[in-house]
C-alpha cells in the first residue's frame, strides 16, 4: 500500500530560476487558492509571482480528494437558518460559478485534468442510523426552491437509501490542474518560483521576503491555506489564526469492480462524514472513500482512524482492492463560511474551506483578483475576515473550539511526564519524553536512527503529539503539523521545531 494521494503519481514540473525583485501582486503559495488568483490578475494586466515553499500543489491542493461540487459541508437550511436565504443561494451560487471557472479555464489553456461533468449524491448515512428520509426531502425542497438542480431520490446509489441527487457536479485531477494553471501564470513577466519560501510582510513600503531576499510589490494575497503571519502583523494574523480549527481526514483509494456505482460524487450525512468519488481509469473503477475527521492533534491513536475506514469501505464494496491511503487538513471556521478578503492595506487572505476548498479556494481566486482590481464583489461582506460572529451558536462554536488551547498548553505541561529513557522508543514509534527537565519529541526511525527536537510547538508553546498514522509531530491546539525531526508541514507555526 502506498503513503501517498492518487494525484501525486502525476510526476509535478518545477519553478527554478531567479527571483524578480518588483512586481503588482506577491502570491504566496502555490495551491488552487494562490494560483488562480496569479491567473485572473495576470489576465488583468497585473504582473505577478507566486511564491511557494516546497512544489506547486505540495499542499493540500494534492491531498484533496478532488470532488468538484457546490454542495457545502454546511447543510442549505443550517446556512439559511444562520445566514437568511439570500446568503445560502450566494454560498452555493459560489460553487457553482467555481466549478464553472475551473472548467472553463481548462478548456482554454488546453489543461488536461479529466474535467468530467457528473451527478452528485448527497445520502443518508452509509453505514447506520436513521434513513433520514424526512430531512433529505427537506433540503432537495429547499435547494430547488433557492434555484439549483437537485432531486430526492428514495433508493439512492451505495446503499439503497435515500438521498439528493444534484446535477452538474465535476470531478477532475486536481495536481494536473494546478499544475496547467501554474504554466499558464509563468512567463510575460510574471513568475512561479517553487522551493521559495515567503519569512516576511513588511509594509511601508510593502515587501516580501522571500528566501531572505527582498521584494517589493503594490498587493500581497496570503494563500498559505492556514495564513502564515510574518512579524509585521503578528498580533492581526494570530487573531485570525485563532478563528480556524484544523481537523485531520484520511482517505483511501482502491480499485473497485462492479458493485461500484456509476462515477460520480458520494457523500452521506453522518458527522462525521463520509465522501466516496468513483471514476474511471483505464476502463476500470476507482474509488476514492474519505472520512473519520477529527480534530487534529487531538487523537492518540490515528492508525485507528484508516482501520475503521476501511473496513466501512469493505462494508460498502467488497470488491475494493486498496492501492493507497493518505491524510491531510480542512480548515474549519467558527460560523463554517470561509474567511476571504482583505486583512490589512493592501494585504488578502484566504482560508476556513472546510472540505469545500477546491470550490470555495477558486471562488477566492476569483474574489481576491476583484479586490487587488477595486472591483465589488457579490461575495465581499458574506466572507470578510474581519466579520464578527453572526449567530450564538457559531459564538459558541468559536468559544468550544478555543477551549482546547489552554486546557491542552496547561494540562500537557502537567501529565504523562515520561521519565523513560531514549532506548524506551521503538523503531517507526515517536515519544514525548522529559530529559534533563526539557519536554522532547523522539522518533526512532525505522533503521534505529535518534530524532529529538523540542516537542514545544513554535505557534503558541503547546506540547506536540505523535501521529503514527502518518509519522508527524502534530500540536492540539491549532493544529500545526511538522516532520520527524521538526520541519513545519502545516501552520499556523512557520518555525521548524528546535533541534536537540
Ligand atoms: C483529505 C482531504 C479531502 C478533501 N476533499 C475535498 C473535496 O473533495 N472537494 C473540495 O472542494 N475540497 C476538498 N478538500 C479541501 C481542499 O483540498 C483544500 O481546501 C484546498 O486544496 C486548499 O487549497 P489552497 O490553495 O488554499 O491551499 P494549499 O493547497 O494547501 O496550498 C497552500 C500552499 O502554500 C504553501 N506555503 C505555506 N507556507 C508558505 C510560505 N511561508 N511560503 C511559501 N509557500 C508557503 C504550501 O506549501 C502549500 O503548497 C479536501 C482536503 C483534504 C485534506
Ligand atoms: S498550533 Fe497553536 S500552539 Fe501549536
Amino acid at each position: 500500500m502506498l503513503d501517498q494521494s492518487l494525484w501525486r503519481a502525476h510526476d509535478v514540473p518545477r519553478f527554478g530560476g531567479a527571483l524578480p525583485n518588483r512586481l503588482d501582486v506577491v502570491i504566496v503559495g502555490g495551491g488552487i487558492t494562490g494560483l488562480t488568483a496569479a491567473l485572473l490578475l495576470k489576465q488583468s494586466g497585473k504582473t505577478v509571482a507566486v511564491f511557494e515553499r516546497e512544489h506547486i500543489g505540495a499542499g493540500e491542493s494534492g491531498n484533496t480528494s478532488a470532488h468538484l461540487t457546490y454542495v457545502t459541508d454546511l447543510k442549505l437550511s443550517e446556512i439559511v437558518a444562520h445566514f437568511g436565504r439570500d446568503a445560502a443561494r450566494r454560498v452555493w451560487q459560489g460553487g457553482a460559478l467555481a466549478i464553472d471557472l475551473i472548467e472553463t479555464n481548462a478548456s482554454n489553456r488546453s489543461i488536461a485534468c479529466g474535467f468530467q461533468r457528473v451527478p452528485g449524491f448527497l445520502c443518508a448515512p452509509f453505514v447506520e442510523g436513521d434513513d433520514q428520509h424526512k430531512d433529505l426531502q427537506e433540503q432537495a425542497d429547499l435547494a430547488t426552491e433557492l434555484g439549483f438542480a437537485a432531486r430526492f431520490v428514495e433508493r439512492g446509489p451505495v446503499t439503497g437509501r435515500p438521498a439528493v441527487a444534484f446535477a452538474d457536479q465535476a470531478l477532475f485531477h486536481p495536481l494536473d490542474y494546478v499544475t496547467g494553471l501554474a504554466l499558464a501564470v509563468d512567463g510575460g513577466g510574471s513568475f512561479v518560483r517553487d522551493k521559495a519560501e515567503v519569512g516576511e510582510v513588511l509594509q511601508d513600503p510593502l515587501v516580501v521576503t522571500v528566501n531572505g531576499e527582498n521584494i517589493a510589490c503594490d498587493d500581497v494575497i496570503i494563500a498559505t491555506h492556514v495564513p502564515i503571519m510574518g512579524s509585521s502583523s503578528l498580533i492581526d494574523a494570530t487573531l485570525l489564526q485563532t478563528k480556524l480549527y484544523p481537523y485531520s481526514s484520511y482517505v483511501l483509494g482502491a480499485r473497485v469492480g462492479d458493485d461500484a456505482p456509476p462515477p460520480g460524487l458520494y457523500f452521506d450525512t453522518s458527522n462525521p462524514y463520509y465522501y466516496l468519488r468513483i471514476h474511471e481509469e483505464r476502463g476500470s473503477r476507482y474509488a476514492i472513500f474519505g472520512g473519520e475527521d477529527h480534530k487534529t492533534g487531538n487523537e492518540e491513536d490515528t492508525e485507528s482512524h484508516f482501520t475503521r475506514l476501511e473496513a466501512t469501505l469493505r462494508t460498502l464494496l467488497p470488491s475494493s482492492q486498496l492501492e493507497r491511503r493518505w491524510s491531510g487538513q480542512v480548515v474549519e471556521t467558527a460560523d463554517r463560511l470561509p474567511f476571504i478578503g482583505q486583512t490589512a492595506n493592501h494585504q488578502y487572505a484566504a482560508t476556513g474551506y472546510a472540505g469545500n476548498g477546491l470550490t470555495f479556494g477558486t471562488l477566492a481566486g476569483m474574489m481576491l483578483h476583484d479586490a487587488v482590481m477595486g472591483v465589488q464583489n457579490p461575495w465581499r461582506e458574506l466572507f470578510d475576515p474581519n466579520r464578527k460572529a453572526t449567530s450564538l451558536s457559531a459564538i459558541a462554536h468559536f468559544v468550544t473550539e478555543n477551549v482546547d488551547y489552554p486546557y491542552h498548553y496547561i494540562a500537557d505541561r502537567l501529565r504523562n511526564r515520561d521519565q523513560a529513557g531514549a532506548e524506551s522508543v521503538a523503531p517507526g514509534e515517536g515519544k514525548v519524553l522529559t530529559i534533563g527537565g526539557q519536554r522532547v519529541a523522539c522518533h526512532r526511525t525505522s533503521d534505529g536512527k535518534l530524532m529529538k527536537v523540542s516537542a514545544v510547538c513554535t505557534h503558541m508553546g503547546c506540547l506536540v503529539r505523535w501521529n503514527g498514522a502518518e509519522s508527524t509531530w502534530d500540536c492540539p491546539c491549532h493544529g500545526s503539523r511538522f516532520t520527524p525531526d521538526g520541519l513545519v508541514l502545516g501552520g499556523p507555526a512557520e518555525t521548524a521545531l528546535e533541534k536537540l
